[in-house]
């Protein structure tokens, strides 16, 4: 939920920022802008519209050097998406720039105070009430811009990730943060700014992640500078970065969304790796070794999470009450947070989230830890609030995922859960020891059915041009496969437009039912397991009323080609791993619609990757 860059040392910072921006592009892509302060005190601002390649257009014929400056790509909270919104924003005296991720949410008294002290506004942003504000400081206390960030920070309540530059002033760049991620890389004589590590990792892999409410003074040729809003110094945290420079590329496939789907063999692999020893068929994962005694008390789990990574949280529901015989309720941490839950004091609550910076779910985690509860975390970028923030937590390990629409991230939170039940479960003695060893024997061989199920992609791409008119789409599943009914939906929805729904088979005959016509596709995932004949019926109660029907089937499986108009197959398993695999055919059937439907896959429309505000 937008993306910001920041760069100062000895190279010109055009080149670097726009770069960075094409890289948190997954954040937002409603506008774009940069600032960039030059050898002559220049401070200049370029933004405009719509995407970084409409910005680099933009900036063809202006002045662009400068080896300080800041960038910024836009998901519109305050204010429509235009030139006028778009960051940077400069101050009144446009003496100061300012880039700013998050919400400010007392923006309009602080802006009825500046304009009663005579500043005029010129966006309908809360960003441009800060560099205000900060300005109005620097006026008022006759301060450094650093101090003036602080003072003005402290009377700011919200959510921030911002960089400031200044006029006249080439050799500063000052960042904070609060909820919002922010790293700054540290390079040699040079410093970077992002909100993720994608745009710092070719130039240095040595970072420093802020914490809430730091504010960083990056001077040149200066060591930097970290003090908190009270002003108290602290001594930066150098950590270093695994990432590869391949792992946020393209390599050869279209879209990131393919990219990713294709690279899940990989990914579990990776998520599974030092947690299951396949000669022993066991788990082990140390981030629950020292905490069983809390799975043993608790009377019951809570997951909390947000979109594609809910659904993972459902089918977390279906594994600890199968395998643990513990109780779960898994809820919407925007839901969560607001309607005063009763937490118990023996609560373990679960978090998922692929980027770790979801607000709703930070939240969430900070209230059911505040009433006492036992937070656990399961998120995919290293070092970001979700991980901070928890009791103890495992990685999924599933590589940046950067398109918009979840796919890798999905089946290794996935993972994760399937690995955490099972060790419980053996913990608790609620599995036998057969159950164990088989289930995770299966779940060690999951990657090589994902690659066979990978091989029918022709097929998948066919069937996806028939249905490119639908308008609307139903996904039908039941126990362990309706949480992947509703993923099938929602990756239609985001990424082709196409309105879609998810829902229980069983419960299609109250209500949905009275959609079915000869137009309407109905994808039914129904791998043959204790509910099959029950969704067979389902199948054919949807045939009657001349649905056209997308069947995901266990190989082999005669009985619902009788009546589907197309099947996919996928390969046997265990019932409580079947959504690893059915969950394949549905991300490809949605890319392929969207393909054909011409959408920009990896930045659908109104969308971000994640959404650090409420
Ligand atoms: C956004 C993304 C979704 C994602 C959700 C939760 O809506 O577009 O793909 O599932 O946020 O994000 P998280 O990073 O917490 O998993």
């Amino acid at each position: 939920m937008c993306g910001i860059v920041g760069y100062l040392g000895d190279r010109q910072a055009f080149d670097i920022l726009i770069k960075g921006l094409h890289r948190l592009e997954y954040r937002g892509y409603d506008s774009a802008g940069v600032a960039l302060v030059n050898d002559d005190g220049n401070l200049n601002v370029y933004k405009t519209k719509g995407k970084v390649k409409n910005l680099e257009e933009y900036c063809k014929d202006k002045n662009i050097s400068g080896t300080v400056g800041i960038a910024h790509t836009r998901w519109a909270t305050h204010g429509e998406p235009n030139d006028k919104n778009a960051h940077p924003h400069y101050s009144q005296s446009k003496n100061l720039a300012i880039i700013h991720n998050g919400i400010i949410e007392n923006y309009l008294s602080l802006k009825t105070f500046l304009i009663n002290k005579g500043y005029e506004f010129k966006s309908e942003t809360d960003t441009e009430v800060v560099v205000q504000l900060i300005e109005y400081v620097m006026q008022e206390q006759k301060c450094d811009l650093y101090k003036a960030v602080h003072q003005a920070l402290s009377q700011v309540v919200g959510a921030y990730a911002i960089g400031v530059v200044e006029r006249n002033n080439p050799n500063l760049l000052i960042a904070a943060r609060k909820a919002s991620p922010l790293i700054v890389g540290v390079g040699e004589n040079e410093y970077f700014l992002a909100s993720d590590a994608s745009p710092i990792i070719e130039y240095t892999n040595k970072v420093i992640y802020l914490n809430d409410e730091e504010v960083v003074k990056i001077e040149r040729n200066q060591e930097i500078e970290i003090r908190n809003l009270k002003s108290v110094k602290l001594q930066p945290t150098i950590k270093e970065l695994s990432l590869n420079l391949d792992d946020i590329e393209k390599g050869g496939f279209d879209h990131f969304m393919l990219k990713e789907i294709f690279e899940q063999p990989k990914s579990l692999a990776l998520c599974m790796n030092g947690r299951l020893n396949k000669e022993l068929n066991e788990i082990k994962l140390s981030a629950i070794t020292d905490y069983y005694e809390k799975f043993e008390k608790c009377k019951r789990i809570v997951i909390t999470a947000c979109g594609t990574s809910w659904h993972a949280g459902l089918i977390g529901k279906y594994l600890f009450e199968s395998l643990c015989r513990i109780p779960v309720e898994v809820e919407v941490a925007s839901e969560f947070r607001y309607r005063n839950p009763v937490i118990l004091p023996d609560d373990i609550l679960i978090a998922i989230s692929q980027s770790g910076e979801t607000a709703d779910t930070l939240a969430a985690m900070e209230l059911a830890k505040k009433q006492g509860a036992f937070v656990f975390g399961i998120c995919n970028v290293v070092g970001s609030s979700v991980a901070r923030m928890t009791d103890t937590g495992v990685y999924t390990h599933a590589g940046p995922e950067i398109g918009v629409a979840s796919t890798k991230a999905f089946t290794t939170q996935v993972a994760v859960l399937v690995m955490t039940a099972l060790a419980v479960a053996k913990k608790l003695n609620t599995i036998t020891e057969e159950d164990y060893h088989r289930i995770v024997k299966e779940l060690s061989v999951i990657e090589t059915k994902i690659e066979e199920i990978l091989k029918q992609v022709d097929t998948i791409k066919d069937i996806s041009k028939i249905f490119t008119y639908a308008k609307n789409f139903i996904y039908l599943g039941r126990g362990f496969n309706y949480p992947v009914a509703m993923e099938g939906a929602l990756k239609l929805k985001e990424i082709s437009y196409i309105h879609a729904e998810g829902y229980p088979a069983a419960e299609m005959k109250h209500g949905p039912i009275a959609l079915i016509d000869e137009e309407m596709p109905i994808v039914v995932v129904a791998p043959h397991y204790a509910m099959y004949q029950k969704i067979l019926s389902n199948v054919q109660e949807v045939k009657a009323r001349k649905g056209r029907i997308i069947a995901i089937v266990s190989q082999g499986d005669e009985d619902i080609k009788k009546n589907a108009d197309y099947t996919i197959e996928i390969p046997s398993t265990e019932e409580c791993l079947s959504p690893l695999l059915t969950v394949i055919p549905l991300q490809l059937l949605s890319y392929y619609i969207a393909v054909a439907k011409g959408r920009d896959v990896d930045q659908p429309r109104n969308l971000a990757k994640s959404v650090t505000v409420e």
